[in-house]
């Protein structure tokens, strides 16, 4: 059988295979289907987000698939920028504008705890959708530091680190982040000792 992972991004498509292997099921990605309508992500929340691109995949093509939403939440802010958090300073994309905004924004704020989630939806051919969640606890720092990573990497230092995410290597990040933790949930979750067709019945 065939599970379709709902991305183009390359770094996304090798942390997920690397994690998530499975007898018997051959993993595709949205490079495979070229003619896919690009999903415009405008839901409220990151499972609203994950479940319409997974479900756009599952709808179009007939198969399982798997997408992804992420973003950060700032306590003090009450959970922003959240599913903004891409265009947190507005069209286009920018992370260094985005993190600016974000120091500004918590300027004489002691609370600095934030947190990185990521939601993973698993939707099938035949309607069942699956949700499970990935948490990076963590803290925003006063000023950005170190140049690995993408977004706000620089300014987010984990619970139980002195480094920002950006300070570190991605081998590092990568065990510790957000995205690990959903796909070892989802691991765990769908592609245990089950699989997807059997998930299917129940
Ligand atoms: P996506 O849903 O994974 O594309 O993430 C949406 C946005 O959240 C990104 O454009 C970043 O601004 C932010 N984000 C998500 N994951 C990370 C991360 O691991 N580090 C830094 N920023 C992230």
């Amino acid at each position: 059988m065939q599970l379709v992972l709902a991305t183009r991004n390359p770094h996304k498509l090798e942390e997920i295979r690397s994690i998530i292997r499975m007898n018997g099921v051959e993993l595709l990605s949205a490079l495979d289907f070229p003619d896919l309508p690009d999903v415009v992500e405008d839901g409220d929340t990151f499972e609203a987000n994950a479940v319409k691109k997974a479900k756009s995949i599952t709808d179009a093509a007939g198969l399982w698939a798997m997408a992804d939403d992420s973003g950060l939440e700032v306590e003090a802010l009450d959970g922003a920028p959240g599913v903004y958090s891409a265009r947190y300073a507005g069209e286009p994309v920018d992370y260094d504008a985005n993190n600016r905004k974000l120091l500004c924004e918590l300027d004489g704020q002691p609370n600095r705890n934030a947190r990185f989630r990521t939601v993973l939806a698993l939707t099938g051919p035949d309607g069942s959708v699956r949700i499970v969640e990935g948490i990076c606890p963590g803290r925003i720092g006063f000023e950005e530091k170190g140049d690995h990573g993408f977004g706000y990497d620089p300014l987010f230092i984990p619970d139980g680190e002195t480094r920002t995410f950006a300070e570190m290597d991605s081998e590092k990040k990568n065990r510790i982040s957000h995205r690990a933790h959903a796909l070892a949930a989802a691991s765990a979750a769908w592609f245990g000792d089950t699989n997807v067709l059997t998930m299917a019945a129940g």
